[in-house]
């Protein structure tokens, strides 16, 4: 399957990517010695550097064990993770040849926890994505040369970032260059990495990032490994963040999430989604033919907080009961069908209705073409009556589903299974003139 994302060397979307649905976007590092926001601590001055950098002194990972974390993500019904390699303060999860500051050499951690984590992934049949920043806030050279129009002109006006005037070093930009590229192609030949998400990319242009030579870096090196959009033109899916789309992106896409409101650990943020909005969220998201990526923030001991392994299982359970709906399915009715998402066989022979609240006497499809032969609640396998009023011309008229009876329910969503006669036809209409 290609995607239209964008004109560019980078359109290699691979069909296991649609029909996971979810992922797991774990963001591990040594911010979570202190609990403060992965990165943006330095960046905001929260911590001063050298107190933000001792943290590293304390990254034990004394717990970390990825084939446990493995194990929850399969429990959470995810087709694969992403693990942010190396974050924007620069400190590297794998032993890079490239810089001395990784959490194997510079930690207590003293391993290289890319490679356990892919390996761990695969042989638990997930798929592996790396996350790496373009930027690295850490690195001598980085803040050499100045975004010629930053889209956001406070998020390069720092010292981390940007020169001052005049102390623009092109020299040093293409040696960090360099840097990104090496360790770019590190990630891609030690790992095989299913998947590259990379981030960072608002700080400089895509010519000053050379992301068309870095693009073709990839392809030539790692041809089947999917890139998120934030390559600058050559990405493979978009990356809407922390909100729903109102209408499905046109390419492929992939929402990412926190459970609570932050992407790294954060003991005091205990703002956590209760797991029938995780619920909503994931129907909402593959009704409209979009990934889900929720994040976690492992502790430093690379435990996983149990608010949140508690969350990512109660997001399974409802999964693994629908799973029909949700694997290999494609998005479902458009908006104004029905009052709830919904998603299509890939034969397009059945359509799934997800009902959020218990739907009471009835539930009504507009504009359904097809004749139904059975309609079932998913996981309940009972069949419910339906019918069909009005219809007139070219008019379909309303279908009219029994609700289903309260012991058939399911936690935080009920799905219907209509068995159609056909591929699934809609009527799009306004009705008679
Ligand atoms: C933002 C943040 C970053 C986080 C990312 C996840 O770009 O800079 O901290 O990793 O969102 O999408």
């Amino acid at each position: 399957m290609t995607s239209s994302y964008e004109d560019g060397p980078h359109m290699t979307m691979q069909p296991w990517f649609n029909d996971a649905k979810l992922g797991i976007f774990v963001h591990y590092g040594i911010y979570s010695v202190e609990g403060v926001p992965e990165s943006w601590s330095l960046f905001d001055g929260v911590m001063p550097h050298e107190q933000y950098m001792r943290q590293l002194d304390r990254f034990t990972a004394s717990a970390f064990d990825a084939a446990a974390w493995a194990r929850l993500f399969a429990r959470a019904g995810a087709g694969y993770a992403v693990l942010t390699a190396r974050h924007h303060d620069g400190v590297a999860l794998w032993d890079t040849q490239l810089s001395d500051l990784n959490v194997v050499r510079r930690s207590p951690a003293g391993r290289d926890l890319v490679a356990e984590y892919a390996s761990a992934m695969r042989d638990s049949g997930l798929r592996v994505g790396l996350y790496y920043s373009h930027s690295d806030w850490n690195h001598p050279d980085y803040a050499s040369v100045r975004h010629p129009r930053p889209p956001h002109p406070e998020l390069v006006a720092s010292p981390y970032v940007s020169p001052s005037p005049g102390a623009e070093d092109p020299r040093a930009w293409n040696r960090y260059l360099d840097y990104r590229d090496g360790q770019v192609r590190e990630l891609l030949t030690r790992f095989s990495p299913d998947l590259l998400w990379f981030d960072g990319e608002w700080e400089r242009s895509a010519d000053q990032w050379r992301m068309a030579e870095l693009a073709q870096v990839i392809r030539d090196l790692a041809p089947e490994t999917v890139c998120n959009s934030r390559l600058l033109g050559h990405g493979d899916y978009a990356t809407p963040e922390q909100g729903l789309p109102i209408s499905a992106p046109e390419s492929d896409w992939e929402l990412c999430l926190t459970v609570n409101d932050s992407w790294g650990y954060r003991p005091h943020d205990v703002n956590h989604k209760t797991v029938g909005q995780l619920v909503r969220y994931f129907a909402q998201t593959i009704g409209m033919g979009g990934n889900l990526l929720l994040g976690v923030g492992p502790r430093a001991d690379g435990t996983v907080p149990p608010e949140q392994a508690r969350r990512l299982e109660g997001l399974g359970d409802w999964i693994r009961r629908h799973s029909e709906a949700v694997h290999a399915s494609v998005a479902g009715l458009p908006p104004g069908h029905h009052y709830g998402p919904s998603t299509l066989a890939p034969d397009r022979r059945t359509l799934y209705l997800i009902c959020f609240d218990p739907p009471s006497e009835t539930v009504c499809v507009r504009g359904l073409r097809n004749a139904v032969r059975r309609v079932t609640v998913l996981g309940a396998g009972t069949e419910l009556a339906h019918r069909r009023t009005g219809g007139l011309h070219d008019v379909p008229g309303d279908l009219w589903i029994d609700a289903p009876a309260p012991s058939d329910l399911a936690p935080h969503g009920s799905v219907l299974a209509l068995e159609l006669d056909g591929e699934m036809e809609l009527y799009t209409g306004q009705g008679r003139g």
